[in-house]
């Protein structure tokens, strides 16, 4: 599985073990583990053969966790670190280009939000789940363009 932002194999005191990231970032030991097991941060064995981080997973994880808040995917995520030319660490630029690539879908997912948010109030009460004309069961609908709720006509689902 392959994995980014793996340092040359760092000096002691760049060394973390897994709980010291924990403490660090704030994420749970066993969401380390899942985050290494995606091939998205990468361990190494020390001398006394203890799984230790390099330092620069800490702001690797950090975009992680930006990133999640935002509702990017692990999956998009580490698509994204695939594409970074320095899989060492992220750097300032990494990190414009990680958010540039994120920009344009979290405006789409804010303007579906924003969609359901503005029509959600014709649906209470209604029921009616019609394909035809719910927005929230088919946002694409022609007729969902009349606007929130349920409209009056002689069409049957
Ligand atoms: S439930 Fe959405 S329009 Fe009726």
């Amino acid at each position: 599985m392959a994995s980014f932002f793996v340092s040359a194999k760092p000096l002691p005191e760049q060394e973390l073990a897994v709980g010291e990231l924990s403490q660090r970032t704030g994420v749970a030991i066993s969401t380390l583990h899942f985050y290494e097991k995606k091939g998205l941060i990468k361990s190494f064995r020390n001398s006394s053969n203890h799984r230790r981080y390099p330092r620069d997973v800490i702001r690797v994880i950090s975009v992680i966790k930006i990133a999640q808040s935002a509702g990017i995917s692990l999956f998009e995520i580490k698509q994204q670190f695939a594409r970074l030319t320095n899989q060492k660490k992220v750097t300032i630029d990494d990190w414009k280009q990680l958010s540039a690539a994120w920009h344009d879908t979290l405006n789409n997912r804010i303007n579906t939000l924003t969609a359901l948010r503005d029509n959600i109030d014709g649906c209470i009460g209604c029921g009616c789940l019609s394909m035809s004309r719910c927005q929230l069961v088919n946002p694409e609908d022609i007729a969902a363009q009349q606007g929130p709720g349920p409209h009056i006509d002689n069409d049957t689902d």
